[in-house]
Formats: C-alpha cells, sequence, structure tokens
C-alpha cells in the first residue's frame, strides 16, 4: 500500500466506514445486489488506520481483498437492514462516519421461505420492492459533535443532487461522483469527484486513483475533526 499518511493525523480517533454493496433477499437463493467493489471504503480504511485511527469497517459485497491492518476491526453485514442496525449501534461511540456502501433503496416486500419456481403459465414474475431505510440521514440527524461524510452516486445534474443530499442527510462532506462516465466510479480504481461542503463551494479534484483520493479525503477530514 503506497499512500501511507505519514503523520498520524488521526491518532486516537474512532472512525466508523461502510464499504461494499448490500444485498437484498429474495429467496434462499437469490438477491439484489450492485456493482460496488468496495475499493473506495477499503482505501479509506487503510489510509484512516495508517494516520493513526481505530478504524471500524462494515463491509458488506465486495470484488476485492478485506484489508488486514491491525487497526482496523471488520463487521461484516449482507443486508441494508443489517448494515442499519450496525452503523446505528456503533455511531455513537464514534468521532467521524463514512458511507461509502452502495446500499440498497429498495428490497422485497417479502422474501420467499422457498425458492421460488417457474410456472408453465406464466411468463413473468413480478417483484414487489418497498423502500430501504436511509442510513446516512437516519443516523446523520441524530449526530452530535461527530463529523459525518456520505458519497452521492449520480448520472445527471450531480451538483444540484449532491446539494440536496448534503442538506438531507445532515452531513459534513459529500463526495459527489458521475457514475455515468466509463472508468470512474464503481468497481474502477480510478475516481474523480466533486467535494460538497457546508456553506462553500463546490470542489472539483481532478481524476485520480482511489488510494490516493482517501489520502486527500483523510486529510480533509482530519482537519474539519481537529
Ligand atoms: N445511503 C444510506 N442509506 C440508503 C441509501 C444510501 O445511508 N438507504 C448513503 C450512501 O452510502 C451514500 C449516500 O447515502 O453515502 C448517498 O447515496 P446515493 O445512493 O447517492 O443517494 P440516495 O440518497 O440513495 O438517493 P438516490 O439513490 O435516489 O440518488
Ligand atoms: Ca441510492
Amino acid at each position: 500500500f503506497v499512500t501511507q499518511a505519514t503523520k498520524p493525523i488521526l491518532k486516537d480517533k474512532k472512525v466508523l466506514i461502510s464499504a461494499g454493496g448490500t444485498r437484498e433477499q429474495i429467496d434462499p437463493v437469490r438477491f439484489i445486489g450492485n456493482r460496488s467493489s468496495g475499493k473506495m471504503g477499503i482505501a479509506l480504511a487503510n489510509e484512516a488506520a495508517n494516520a493513526g485511527a481505530e478504524v471500524t469497517l462494515v463491509v458488506g459485497q465486495i470484488t476485492v481483498l478485506l484489508p488486514t491492518h491491525p487497526q482496523i476491526k471488520i463487521i461484516h453485514i449482507e443486508s441494508t437492514n443489517d448494515l442499519f442496525k450496525t452503523i446505528s449501534n456503533e455511531f455513537t461511540q464514534t468521532d467521524i462516519l463514512i458511507m461509502a456502501a452502495a446500499v440498497a433503496d429498495f428490497e422485497p416486500e417479502t422474501v420467499a421461505t422457498q425458492k421460488i419456481k417457474k410456472s408453465a403459465d406464466n411468463d413473468e414474475f413480478l417483484l414487489k420492492l418497498k423502500k430501504t431505510p436511509d442510513i446516512l440521514k437516519t443516523v446523520g440527524a441524530t449526530k452530535k459533535d461527530q463529523l459525518v461524510v456520505g458519497f452521492a452516486a449520480e448520472t445527471q445534474g450531480l451538483l444540484a443532487n449532491a446539494q440536496k443530499k448534503l442538506i438531507k442527510k445532515n452531513a459534513d462532506l459529500i463526495i459527489a461522483n458521475n457514475v455515468a462516465t466509463p472508468g470512474i466510479g464503481f468497481a474502477s480504481d480510478d475516481n474523480q469527484v466533486t467535494l460538497l461542503e457546508r456553506d462553500q463551494d463546490p470542489k472539483q479534484l481532478p481524476k485520480m486513483t482511489k488510494n490516493e483520493l482517501a489520502a486527500h479525503l483523510i486529510k480533509l477530514i482530519a482537519t474539519k475533526i481537529n
């Protein structure tokens, strides 16, 4: 890992990070998932731990290796509701929350207890979904002196949509990225983001690797918490 923070700028801070994608169960063998790799959240966890923080990394489905840093505690989750319970439990003992997970917005209204069979007389199958809890919004609303950081994945209206998320989720920082652009965002090694902070103009960052972006973000977060 190359982008090690040289100074312990987050010494003794408790950092809670979610990474990867959630899976919403349909029946015993199927789920609704997404293309998140977990790279961004894991890069942030490594960077925070290298900066002296005590990190709790809550991971869903990932396509990369888990970190092995001694200062990173790992909790595995599957669904949005699992993630919600874990983040809610951990948040009160946390200084900084970073929600990098790709969270499902909807889950099946009911989970079939047996494998769903196709029937000979029906060519279509309708799956009814219900909204999942908005974790960042719910937890952000209870914030005391914690720093709350979220991501905004957009395919259009990047700044306006991300600005709404900053306010709606009571966040201190939103990292907005255009997920419609090939080579950045989901599953890629690079990212190109715009940072939105309260009462500040949006800052567009150049394209960089997720490890470089993690180093940049941890430095920024350290200046905001100290
Ligand atoms: N998030 C969350 N709980 C959810 C959905 C999203 O905590 N149920 C978090 C994500 O981890 C991310 C931020 O909220 O940090 C924004 O996620 P995003 O999907 O971009 O926005 P949504 O609020 O879900 O709105 P939409 O998908 O409709 O744009
Ligand atoms: Ca969403």
